[in-house]
C-alpha cells in the first residue's frame, strides 16, 4: 500500500528539484540542480538536457535524505506552468512516470502559487499582501474571492532577469543577482553614506504596475560613462527595490490588509527584505520572508502545494497531465483556508 507523503518535482527553468513533505503536509529541504551556463542566457533545451541528466540521481537523493522508500509516496505533484516549455515537460514526464509505475495520482500545480503557500506556511502569516520578485515574474497579490489576484506587475521582464542581464553584460554569469548583492554591500563598505547624487535612474513604478528593461539600459550606460560598477549596483537595487516595496504598500494601503509576504528568488536579497521590514513598521504592518531555500525555486514548495490541493480533492488525469507554459498567477482556483 502507498504511504502518504508527497513527492514534489520543479521544472519551469534553470533549476531541477525534487522536494517532499510528510502526510501532514511538513515540508522536508529539496535536492536540486541549477544549470548554470558559461555564457550567456539559459537556453532551454540546454535546460532541458540538464533536466534529462539528474532526474534518476535527484529522486534518489531525496529519498534516502528523508530515510523512505518509493512505497511512503502517496501522491506525485509536479509544475505544470509558466515557464519554458522543454523544461515543463521533463518535469511533468517524470511525474508521470513515477506516478504510473507507482499507481498514484498525479497532480499538476501551479509554480506561482507554490510560492506563496510555502512562504504562507514558513512563515505562519494570515491574509497577506504577497510580493513575488522571482527572475521571470514581478507581481503583488492579494487573495480575494477564491484566487490570488495580481493588482500589479512587471510591463516588461522580471526584476530577476533584468539583474541577471545587467549582471551578464558585465562578465558576471547567472544567477546575476546575488553577486549584485555582493557589490553593492562592497559599495556600502567603502561608502557607508551612499548618494544617489550622478547615479540616478528612471523610477520603474507605472500605478500599479512596473517596468525594469529601461532601468536596465540606463545602468549600463552609468557603467559606460565610468562610474563604478560597485556604486551602480548598489543605485540599481535601490531603484528597483523601491519601486517594488511602494506598489506593495499600496497595495496595503487599498486592500486594507496588514501583512506583507516575500517569496520568489530576488526575495533572498537582504536590502529587499530589511525595505520591506522599514516600509511596514512605518504603516504597522508585519513582514515576512520565508527560508532562502523555500524562496528560490524547490521542489518542497511543489510538494506542499500538491499536498494542500489533494486534500481539497483535486487530481490531475494523464489526460490533462500537459503543461501550460502561459498559466497565470490568477487562474487556479484557491479552496483551502
Ligand atoms: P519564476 O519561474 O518564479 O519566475 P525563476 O525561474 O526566476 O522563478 P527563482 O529561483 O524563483 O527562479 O529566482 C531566481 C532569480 O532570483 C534569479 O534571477 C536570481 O538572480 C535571483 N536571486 C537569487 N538570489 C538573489 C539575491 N540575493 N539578490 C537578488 N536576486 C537574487
Ligand atoms: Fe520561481
Amino acid at each position: 500500500m502507498a504511504g502518504d507523503w508527497v513527492l514534489g518535482i520543479e521544472s519551469t527553468a534553470h533549476t531541477f528539484s525534487f522536494g517532499l513533505v510528510d502526510g501532514d503536509g511538513v515540508p522536508r529541504p529539496s535536492e536540486s540542480d541549477t544549470i548554470r551556463p558559461d555564457k550567456g542566457g539559459i537556453h532551454p533545451r540546454e535546460a532541458a538536457d540538464h533536466h534529462v541528466e539528474l532526474s534518476t540521481d535527484l529522486f534518489q537523493r531525496v529519498l534516502e535524505k528523508n530515510d523512505i522508500t518509493p512505497q511512503d509516496i502517496g501522491t506525485i505533484a509536479y509544475s505544470q506552468g509558466p515557464g519554458m516549455g522543454a523544461c515543463l515537460r521533463i518535469g511533468a514526464a517524470a511525474a508521470r512516470t513515477i506516478s504510473t509505475q507507482l499507481d498514484i495520482p498525479l497532480i499538476g500545480v501551479n509554480h506561482c502559487v507554490a510560492h506563496i503557500e510555502i512562504g504562507r506556511e514558513q512563515c505562519g502569516c494570515d491574509d497577506p499582501i504577497l510580493l513575488y520578485v522571482s527572475g521571470g515574474n514581478t507581481q503583488v497579490i492579494a487573495r480575494l474571492e477564491g484566487r490570488y489576484r495580481v493588482l500589479g506587475e512587471t510591463l516588461d521582464i522580471g526584476i530577476g532577469n533584468m539583474l541577471d542581464k545587467f549582471a551578464r553584460k558585465h562578465g558576471i554569469p547567472f544567477p546575476g543577482g546575488p553577486v549584485i548583492e555582493q557589490k553593492a554591500l562592497e559599495w556600502l563598505a567603502t561608502n557607508p553614506n551612499p548618494s544617489l547624487k550622478g547615479l540616478e535612474l528612471p523610477y520603474a513604478v507605472h500605478g500599479m504596475d512596473l517596468t525594469f528593461s529601461g532601468l536596465m539600459s540606463a545602468a549600463n550606460r552609468l557603467v559606460a560613462e565610468g562610474h563604478p560598477f560597485e556604486a551602480v549596483c548598489w543605485s540599481l537595487q535601490e531603484h528597483a527595490f523601491a519601486a517594488c516595496i511602494e506598489v506593495a504598500e499600496r497595495a496595503l494601503a487599498h486592500t486594507g490588509k496588514s501583512e506583507i509576504l516575500l517569496g520568489g528568488g530576488v526575495a533572498c536579497n537582504q536590502r529587499l527584505r530589511d525595505m520591506s521590514t522599514i516600509m511596514c513598521a512605518e504603516r504597522d504592518a508585519s513582514s515576512h520572508c520565508p527560508p532562502r531555500m523555500y524562496c528560490i525555486d524547490n521542489g518542497t514548495m511543489i510538494a506542499r502545494l500538491g499536498w494542500l490541493e489533494t486534500r481539497h480533492g483535486r487530481q490531475t488525469t494523464l489526460v490533462q497531465s500537459g503543461v501550460d507554459q502561459e498559466m497565470r498567477t490568477d487562474s487556479t482556483p484557491i479552496s483551502w483556508p
